[in-house]
């Protein structure tokens, strides 16, 4: 079974961690969000990804390799610039051919993963499967308009929504997509937009159906939606502390002390997850903290943030909250304003020390 993840979007809004790497390589719960989507679309039953990257795609080409950690064939497509979401799926038509596929946005996170939703798929007949969810807000997504199972419109990012049923970025598609993506045009944001194409197999009289997801969803492309994958999916891990934690620090709820860790005199309040390797020290960690491994944290208090790997902090008063650091990330004797922690949002390799050492 084939599936083709588009991975070749800039990430702009989660600039700066995404000018040093791509956002599908970013940590949530102390996996990188590809690594989420290739386990669930492996349990689905893909055995051949084909990924469509932008030019600077080298990043994950070292991460997925031959996607052999995944049981999967893995090959590589470029879409020379970002035109939209039909423009770089019609960069991987040769690879896919005729057969029925997987489309998936690689920065989307779901509860249910997606097994359920391709078993119908390939065992149906429709042009095109979707899967949809029930949003507060769906301007900000491609909605659809349902009757009797059956999509019967589709529009990308409607002004005035016509229901609330948002595209998740998960599609089941068949060869009718790519004559499909042959006649529609640029949209008014100057893309091909997927959502057109699949709008055209309705009013050609094709069937495209709907999946309906009730479990969690996100949209992992920015800071507060990477935050909240992060809580989701702390949140779904199981106790356990493999690493040394002190007799005079306490261990609170769902927290993940991974090998090699050392924890001293510090308060853990689960969710939370320490990599392996880590070392903390007189601090605060969690609730809804991760960490990645090799970090140190010493006299300073991380709740609701993501730290990817070998981070050191230190001093930080009265702490970090709604942070996202990236890999090796040095903050050094900063104090917050008042008792509002700081929210810093830091790329790979940042120094922040206050004191001009
Ligand atoms: C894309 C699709 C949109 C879909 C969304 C889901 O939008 O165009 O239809 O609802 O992904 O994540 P983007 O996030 O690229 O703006």
């Amino acid at each position: 079974m084939k599936a083709v993840l588009l991975c070749a979007g800039e990430g702009t809004r989660l600039r700066p961690l995404t000018l040093a790497r791509p956002k599908h390589l970013l940590p949530v719960a102390g996996r990188a969000v590809l690594d989420l989507v290739l386990c669930d679309l492996a349990e689905a039953g893909v055995d051949e990804a084909i990924f469509v990257v932008s030019p600077e795609g080298r990043l994950h080409r070292e991460f997925v390799g031959d996607g052999s950690r995944w049981g999967m064939a893995a090959s590589f497509v470029v879409q020379p610039e970002p035109r939209g979401l039909a423009d770089a799926l019609s960069w991987a038509r040769e690879e896919v051919g005729d057969e029925r596929f997987l489309m998936y946005l690689a920065d989307d996170l779901l509860e249910e993963g997606v097994s359920d939703f391709s078993r119908s798929f390939f065992e149906g007949h429709a042009a095109a499967s979707l899967i949809v969810k029930s949003v507060e807000d769906p301007r900000r997504f491609g909605v659809v308009v349902v009757e009797d199972e059956c999509v019967t419109r589709l529009v990308e990012k409607p002004k005035q929504p016509p229901s609330d049923l948002a595209i998740v970025g998960v599609y089941g598609l068949g060869p009718e997509i790519w004559p499909a993506i042959d006649s529609i045009e640029l949209s008014a944001r100057g893309e091909l937009e997927i959502t057109d194409a699949i709008d055209h197999l309705v009013s050609t009289g094709r069937r495209v159906e709907c999946h309906p997801t009730a479990g969690f969803w996100a949209d992992a492309g920015s800071p507060e939606a990477l935050l909240r994958a992060n809580r989701f999916f702390l949140g779904c891990m199981e106790r356990r502390i493999d690493g040394d934690v002190d007799g005079a620090s306490s261990v609170e709820g769902r927290v993940h002390v991974g090998a090699g860790a050392r924890v001293t005199s510090s308060e853990l309040l689960g969710p939370c997850l320490i990599g392996e390797d880590c070392v903390i020290e007189g601090s605060r960690i969690g609730p809804n903290a991760s960490l990645g491994a090799e970090c140190s944290v010493r006299d300073a208090a991380i709740e609701d943030s993501i730290l990817d790997e070998g981070c050191r902090i230190e001093g930080v008063r009265p702490g970090l909250a709604r942070a996202i650091l990236g890999r090796r990330v040095a903050i050094r004797n900063v104090a917050g304003v008042g008792s509002a922690p700081l929210r810093l949002l830091l790329a790979d390799d940042s120094v922040v020390i206050a004191g001009g050492e």
